[in-house]
């Protein structure tokens, strides 16, 4: 990484506290975590529409996404995995730093992963939503045929087939996905959000 030393950033005008003030919100993270498949970046949109329905300020991050621009030229190498993570973590912070809802979906393989990711924000902004599904529901999900691919040896390192994912030990959240339809999937993460911004509210 580039030298880092000799920096000072400087302090705005406008303050944190300021903007949640103006925007009646705190910032907020929401991780999603989870097999490819298991249902990220699904949950994500529809909660992204329902609180934007809501009024609240919320973006999303996407894995997908953000590989074809800010992280394109990753690959899917632990150390390409750990970058790509990393980069995310960094927008997430800015952007809830900036007042907003982040909804960050990614598998995130590894648990030291997102233990970074959290640490970048206020104790309490982070949601660790652990999206779960068997491998073997993802595999015969199987939305954009990868896993078929994968089992072919067509793409190499797929998370599951070929490298581990690190299931979470204390998420905030666990979503099944498999033994809950999509629309109570949802529920249980706005509930969540919901109780989340308002503790951060009081502070
Ligand atoms: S992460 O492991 O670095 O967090 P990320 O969430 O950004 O992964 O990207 C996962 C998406 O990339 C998957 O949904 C899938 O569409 C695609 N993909 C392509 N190759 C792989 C691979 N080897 N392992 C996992 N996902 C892959």
């Amino acid at each position: 990484m580039g030298n880092t030393e000799n920096l000072s950033a400087r302090q705005g005008w406008v303050h944190y506290a300021d903007r949640c003030r103006k925007y009646g919100q705190p910032g907020l993270v929401v991780w999603f975590t989870g097999l490819s498949g298991s249902g990220k970046t699904t949950l994500a949109l529809e909660v992204e529409k329902r609180l934007f329905e809501q009024g609240r300020l919320v973006y999303r991050l996407d894995g997908d996404g953000l590989r074809q621009g800010l992280n394109a030229g990753l690959d899917f190498t632990p150390a390409g995995r750990r970058e790509n993570i990393r980069r995310a973590a960094e927008v997430a912070r800015l952007f809830q730093d900036a007042g907003l809802i982040v909804l960050a979906s990614f598998i995130s393989p590894q648990r030291d992963m997102r233990t970074h990711a959290r640490s970048l924000v206020p104790v309490g902004a982070f949601i660790e939503v652990y999206v779960r599904a068997s491998l073997e529901a993802c595999i015969a999900r199987d939305p954009k045929g990868f896993y078929r691919r994968a089992l072919q040896g067509e793409i190499k390192d797929y998370t599951g087939i070929a490298q581990e994912y690190e299931e979470p030990l204390s998420p905030e959240l666990i979503v099944d996905t498999e033994a809950n339809d999509l629309e109570e999937c949802v529920r249980q993460v706005l509930a969540h959000i919901t109780a989340a911004l308002a503790a951060q509210s009081e502070i």
